[in-house]
């Protein structure tokens, strides 16, 4: 069926479908804005004894829940699989063996049913979470995306139109929380945890050196490394002795030298692109110190600052769905040799 024949229609309804990392997700969104459902299958307890995502059993665990997830989302929405439009899923970028469980998934379901497919960049759909959970945002922005295997800046000229300014050349700010967590021993995943434990500490008592490279890249291996040294000594091997109140220094000294890079290279961008409006997706946008530095420091030189709520920050399928209705209406279709495309690293996600 033509795109142009099912978007005159009135409501056009898509169902996305993510499964790039260690969430299986899928939800029903009409018109790219309304959430008709949205459901989230976690598999942080899977990996959490671990302190890290662990590929195989990702992948295992995507196999098993993908259908009860896809049909609890139909059925949260109060429709059946006959009822939807069209089928936006996630193919890049991420964990390649979990990409493809929601590709086969989504390609079986569009050559079942005829509906179209649609493939969807995973770091954009974070982008239009923000556009999602902030309409008011208008574009062009520039897009900081923070997750756990991205940090890139992007200046967004449309929600499908993103250039990329910058990117992290070895660890994702968030793969850093969860790395740092692990040596201070607090739990996995790390973001979260380091956040809370920061709240009330004075962040200049453990201070660590700052990397900002000169363009609109990002490092935050050496504040990693800097951690390491702190609590177990420059050989990295003593055994780790700080009391309650030194651990919580440590994560809000941390948390501090991370936000201000985020906060440093996204006001370079705007200045660069003199894009005045800033939105921030990916799940260390929850992060409660990045809010309110970023937002200060981004009033301080006019620019605006458009953060989602949590829930749209961390890997959802809304997302997904809202973007794919973007690309559908702009004629990008995929079809049945659709692959998965892994995150281009070598560690990290
Ligand atoms: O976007 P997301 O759900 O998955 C990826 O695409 O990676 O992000 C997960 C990452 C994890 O590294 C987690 O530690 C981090 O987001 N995170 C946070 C916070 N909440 C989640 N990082 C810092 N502060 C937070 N409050
Ligand atoms: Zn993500």
């Amino acid at each position: 069926m033509p795109c142009s024949f099912i978007l005159a229609t009135s409501t056009v309804l898509i169902l996305g479908i993510e499964s790039s990392c260690d969430e299986t997700a899928a939800a029903v969104v009409a018109d790219g804005r309304e959430i008709r459902s949205s459901v989230v299958q976690s598999q942080i307890d899977l990996h959490r004894t671990y302190g890290g995502v662990v590929p195989e059993l990702a992948c295992r665990a995507h196999i098993e829940t993908i259908q009860p997830v896809v049909e609890k989302a139909l059925a949260d929405a109060g429709i059946g699989l006959s009822d939807v439009d069209a089928i936006a899923v996630t193919n890049a970028p991420g964990l390649v063996g979990a990409l493809l469980v929601g590709v086969s998934f989504a390609k079986s379901l569009a050559l079942a049913t005829g509906k179209p497919l649609v493939a969807v960049d995973h770091i954009h759909g974070h982008i239009y979470a923000v556009k999602l959970g902030c309409p008011a945002l208008e574009y062009p922005c520039v897009s900081l995306v923070v997750s756990g295997g991205h940090t890139s800046l992007y200046l967004s000229k449309s929600e499908i139109e993103h250039e990329r300014l910058g990117g992290t050349t070895d660890d994702a700010a968030g793969e850093a929380f969860d790395k740092v967590a692990k040596i201070l021993e607090l739990g996995f995943p790390g973001g979260p945890l380091i956040d809370r434990l920061s709240r009330g500490r004075d962040p200049s008592k453990v201070a660590f050196k700052r990397t900002v490279p000169e363009g609109l890249d990002f490092s935050f291996s050496g504040i990693k490394t800097g951690v390491l040294y702190k609590v177990r000594g420059q050989d990295a091997k003593a055994a780790m002795t700080l009391s309650e109140d030194e651990r919580r220094d440590v994560a809000a000294g941390f948390q501090e030298a991370v936000v201000d890079v985020l906060v440093e290279q996204t006001l370079k961008a705007c200045r660069k692109t003199r894009a005045f409006r800033i939105g921030v997706g990916g799940g260390v946008a929850c992060n409660t110190r990045l809010r309110e530095k970023l937002e200060a420091a981004a009033a301080r030189e006019g620019y605006r600052c458009f953060f989602p709520p949590p829930v749209y920050c961390t890997d959802n399928a809304a997302m997904i769905a809202g973007l794919g209705w973007h690309l559908l209406k702009a004629g990008k279709t995929a079809d049945l040799w659709l692959d998965a495309v892994a995150t281009k690293k070598t560690r990290g996600r």
